[in-house]
C-alpha cells in the first residue's frame, strides 16, 4: 500500500504532531499539524523537499527509508528555514553525510545562524529562476520572499505539475491516513487554513500576491505545502481563498469583540447583535476578549468585513484583553474593514473611544461609527446603540458598493 504517493516518483514523507499544544508557541492545536516533506526520486539523483521539526524526526527518517531503502537523498532543498521544517537539518546531515542542501543564499546564511553549519561543500546555492536536473525530473527554483521568511522559496516540478510551496497554502490539522485532499473530507482543514493564515502568514498579504503572480504561468496540477493536505481536486477553491485573504477581500459577516469586566460592555455588546439580526444580518460572531482564543478572534476579525470592538475603561485606558487583540490586529496589518468602536464608563467618558481611535488611526481603518455607554446599557441607551448599528450599516453598505 502507497497512499504516500502524489504522482509518478513523488511522494509523500511527512510526518504528524499531535502533541504540541501550541504552534509557534502562540496558536492552540486542537487538531494536531502536520510537517510536510516530500521525496522526488530522479534516475540519477533524488531530493527531498522541506523537512519536519526535531520532534518528529524518529518517524521522519523511518518514512524517508520506506521510500528509499538503502539509497540516500542527494539533495535537501529548503524552501523554508523556519524550525518546524528545518530543525531536523542537523540530523538528516547525521543520517545521510552526503547529503547537500540547495537554497538560496539567504537561506545559507541561517543555516549558520541557526545550526552552525558552515562548510561550503555541503551548499548548493541556486538563485531566482535556477534549476536541478535529477533525471527524468527538473526542480525549478522561485524565490518568493516573505512568505513567511525573508528566504522562502517555491520549487516546482514541471513534468508531474507539481508546486512545493513551502507555508503558503498550508492549514494547521494533522493528517488522518489520506494525504492529497481527494483521500478525506477537506471542511475542517479549511476552516484551519483561514486560522492558520490570519495567524502565521496574516502579514505578508502583498508578498503573497506578488508569489501567485509570479507562478500564474505555471501549469500547477498539484500544491504540496509544508503544512497540511495537498491540494489536487481542491485546487481552485484554494486558491481563491489564499488569494481573497491576500488581498484582504472580506466575507460577509459581523464580529463583535468586547472587553468586559463587570457585564455592562457585554450587554451593549449582546443589544448591538440583536439590532444587526433584527435588521437581517445572519453571519453574527461575538467574542468576549477575556475568555476566547486570540487566534480566533484574529482569525474571524481578519476573514469578515464588519469588526467592531468595544472596551471597558480600566485606568483611563483599554480593557487589557482588548488592547492585546488591537496590538495583534495591528501587527498584521488588517485593512478593508468596515471598522466601528464602542466604550462603556463611570466617569472617563472619552478615554476607551479615544485609544481604539489611536490603533484605528495607526492601521488606517476609517472609523464608521462610536459610541460611548454611561454604566448599564438600560432602555435609554436603546436610541444610541440602534442609530450606532444604523451608521455601520451604512458606512457598510458603502464601501462594499
Ligand atoms: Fe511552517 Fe513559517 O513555518
Amino acid at each position: 500500500m502507497n497512499i504516500r504517493q502524489i504522482c509518478r516518483d513523488i511522494h509523500y514523507v511527512g510526518v504528524n504532531d499531535r502533541t504540541t499544544e501550541k504552534f509557534e508557541a502562540l496558536w492552540p492545536l486542537p487538531y494536531g499539524v502536520s510537517y510536510n516533506s516530500y521525496i522526488v526520486i530522479g534516475k540519477e539523483k533524488t531530493a527531498l523537499i522541506d523537512s519536519v521539526s526535531i520532534s518528529e524526526i524518529g518517524a521522519y527518517l523511518s518514512h524517508i527509508r520506506d521510500i528509499m531503502g538503502e539509497r540516500q537523498p542527494d539533495y535537501l532543498v529548503v524552501n523554508h528555514m523556519e524550525p518546524d521544517h528545518s530543525g531536523s537539518i542537523p540530523e538528516i546531515i547525521r543520517a545521510f553525510p552526503d547529503i547537500r542542501i540547495v537554497g538560496n543564499s539567504k537561506t545559507i546564511d541561517m543555516i549558520g545562524g541557526f545550526y552552525n553549519i558552515d562548510d561550503n561543500e555541503r551548499f548548493l546555492e541556486i538563485k531566482d529562476g535556477d534549476s536541478i536536473d535529477l533525471g527524468g525530473h527538473t526542480l525549478g527554483f522561485f524565490l518568493t520572499p516573505m512568505i513567511h521568511w525573508p528566504e522562502t522559496m517555491m520549487t516546482y516540478v514541471e513534468d508531474c505539475g507539481v508546486l512545493f510551496s513551502g507555508d503558503a497554502f498550508g492549514t494547521f490539522g494533522a493528517l488522518n491516513g489520506g494525504v492529497i485532499d481527494a483521500e478525506m473530507l477537506i471542511g475542517k482543514y479549511i476552516s484551519e487554513m483561514y486560522r492558520y493564515y490570519s495567524n502565521i502568514v496574516g502579514k505578508y498579504g502583498r508578498f503573497v500576491e506578488k508569489a501567485i503572480d509570479k507562478l500564474s504561468g505555471l501549469d500547477i496540477a498539484y500544491i504540496c505545502p509544508t503544512h497540511g493536505p495537498v491540494w489536487h481536486d481542491s485546487l481552485p477553491e484554494v486558491l481563491d481563498i489564499v488569494k481573497r485573504l491576500a488581498g484582504y477581500r472580506p466575507d460577509k459577516g459581523v464580529v463583535i469583540i468586547y472587553g468586559s469586566m463587570y457585564g455592562n460592555t457585554a450587554q451593549t455588546a449582546e443589544k448591538i447583535a440583536e439590532y444587526f439580526a433584527a435588521q437581517g444580518e445572519r453571519n453574527i460572531i461575538i467574542h468576549n476578549a477575556a475568555v476566547a482564543p486570540m487566534s480566533i478572534m484574529i482569525s474571524d476579525a481578519f476573514r469578515f468585513d464588519t469588526l467592531i470592538v468595544g472596551s471597558a475603561t480600566y485606568s483611563m485606558r483599554l480593557f487589557p484583553a482588548v488592547e492585546t487583540l488591537m496590538n495583534a490586529l495591528e501587527t498584521r496589518e488588517i485593512k478593508n474593514k468596515t471598522f466601528a468602536i464602542f466604550g462603556n464608563f463611570s466617569w472617563a467618558k472619552g478615554a476607551v473611544i479615544s485609544k481604539l481611535v489611536e490603533f484605528a488611526e495607526r492601521m488606517k481603518l476609517p472609523v464608521a461609527a462610536r459610541m460611548a455607554i454611561k454604566q448599564n446599557p438600560d432602555s435609554t441607551a436603546e436610541p444610541e446603540i440602534e442609530k450606532f448599528v444604523k451608521d455601520v450599516t451604512a458606512a457598510r453598505e458603502n464601501e462594499r458598493e
